[in-house]
């Protein structure tokens, strides 16, 4: 690993001091928000309690759908008004842009935003410092780099730490599938794996600082692929079984699957490992097999389900979640139906669902046969319809058992704490701070679509 020197007085010169961070899209940008933090609070920044507070503001980006991005540039002139009248009175901001919008849109920036002081790419924040210590030169100019540089940032980053009893850990970055209604492979680049040994490094230090829970990130995890200290490549299941075995960590889960890429030995994984927790987001998108071979997916819906069988094989209590898109263009009726019916056969526990959004770019966009908004609407309604009701039941299903919950969050109320379950329900309960980033068996009392709620057990 490689420690960099930052130029601190270079920034100390501009008196800025605050920062604040608002992440927009997936679970990689929540990990990378935090990276960058510690970059910033490295330099000698510390967070702002609010963003008007902040000297500096960085939006980190999402580009998936037409209103992810277009969020972030309503969002960016608000901020400009708060720039404004900070400037007013005598306070500077350095507004920065960071994320999938800038690799997308790198050219539409400086257009659309011209007050951003800088935006940086999914895969160049390890140059943040110098990219600081550059604008007090450079007044009045954005700088921008989207490079996908031959180095990788993680080399770079200074080590981020443990923020509660679950972190994130990216593993693996990119995607190779371009599946043709995606952006991800061209704002993320092609897939890289982390090294093995970097990977049990961070994961270590993460469980020392008080994380009992790790959460493996990649857009597609499951292609990981990292070199260990021999130079051989190692897969995801490896990982899992290293992982498995360090002390202190209680629970392991990862995130996202391609269904594909799933192998015998990860299977097993679902068998052997007793940390690995019995929830598997697995994204299907569609069930209809001519919508799948037009999404680029290398996967019908029979060997889905396939591969679900055997996993359930492995952990009869593991419980699935998916990503679906509907209105994929030259999507029928009966396309429709047949992701209906895998939702009927899979019973998913929680899913998330999409109408298909049309991104420039992509060779999805270019289609014929685009869907209509409404039925894309109406169809959304009936799939999510559902998905709700297999929740609900599964939920419901889970009162009067008794389940180790992880408490992360504090409650609306005083004395309530906010955790999560195994199977990734969100649950509150009474209970003390003092409980906050513990494993507590909680006995579940009731249940909505979107929450339990329980007691300690023995209470
Ligand atoms: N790498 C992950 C997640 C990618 S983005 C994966 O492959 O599953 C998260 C989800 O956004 C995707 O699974 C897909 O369901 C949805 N999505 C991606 N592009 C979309 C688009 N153009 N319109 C609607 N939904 C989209
Ligand atoms: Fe996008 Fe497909 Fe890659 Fe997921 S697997 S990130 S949906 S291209
Ligand atoms: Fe969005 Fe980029 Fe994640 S487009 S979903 S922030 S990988």
């Amino acid at each position: 690993m490689i420690n960099k020197t930052y130029k601190v007085e270079q920034i100390k010169e501009r008196k800025v001091k605050k920062y604040y961070i608002k992440t927009f899209g997936c679970q990689m940008n929540v990990y990378d928000s935090q990276r960058v933090a510690a970059i910033l609070e490295q330099l000698g920044f510390s967070a702002a309690a609010s963003l008007p507070q902040a000297d500096i503001v960085i939006f980190n980006t999402c580009h998936i759908r037409e209103k992810a991005a277009e969020k972030v540039f309503s969002d960016l002139g608000r901020l400009n008004l708060i720039k404004e009248e900070r400037a007013a009175q005598g306070k500077d901001t350095i507004i920065g842009l960071i994320g999938c919008v800038v690799q997308a849109e790198d050219e539409q920036i400086a257009k659309r935003a011209p007050f951003v002081d800088f935006a940086l790419g999914p895969l160049t924040y390890h140059r943040l410092p110098e990219v600081l210590a550059k604008i007090s030169r450079r007044k009045g100019t954005t700088i921008i780099d989207t490079e996908f540089p031959v180095e990788s940032k993680f080399d770079f980053l200074p080590a981020n730490h443990s923020h509660s009893g679950c972190s994130y850990l990216a593993i693996q970055e990119g995607c190779n599938n371009f599946c043709t209604y995606c952006v991800v492979p061209y704002t993320r680049g092609v897939e890289t794996s982390r090294p093995v040994e970097d990977v049990i490094q961070e994961a270590k230090r993460l469980v020392d600082e008080g994380s009992v829970e790790l959460n493996l990130l990649g857009q597609n995890v499951n292609s990981y692929h990292g070199e260990d200290s021999s130079g051989k490549e190692r897969n995801l299941a490896y990982l899992l079984r290293r992982l498995n075995d360090i002390e202190g960590l209680k629970r392991i889960r990862y995130t996202t699957s391609y269904p594909a890429d799933v192998n015998d030995d990860l299977i097993a994984c679902h068998h052997d490992l007793p940390k690995l927790m019995p929830y598997l987001h697995l994204p299907i998108q569609s069930g209809s097999d001519s919508i799948l071979k037009a999404m680029n997916r290398r996967h019908t819906s029979g060997q889905y389900l396939e591969i679900i069988a055997k996993l359930r094989e492995a952990n009869p209590n593991l419980g699935f979640s998916s990503d679906f898109i509907v209105g994929f263009p030259g999507e029928t009726d009966k396309d429709f139906q047949a992701t209906l019916d895998v939702v009927n056969q899979v019973k998913y526990i929680q899913a998330f669902s999409f109408k298909y959004s049309r991104r420039a770019g992509t060779p999805a966009a270019l289609m014929p046969n685009q869907v209509e908004e409404k039925i894309k609407k109406e169809r959304l309604e009936i799939l999510q319809k559902l998905l709700f009701s297999y929740q609900l039941k599964f939920n419901k299903e889970s009162i009067g058992k008794v389940m180790p919950v992880l408490f992360e969050n504090k409650g609306r109320h005083k004395g309530q704490l906010i955790g999560r379950t195994p199977y990734m329900q969100n649950l509150h309960a009474e209970l003390g701070k003092e409980y906050m980033n513990k494993i507590v068996n909680i006995k579940i009392t009731e249940a909505t679509t979107n929450s339990l709620s329980g007691i300690k057990e023995g209470e």
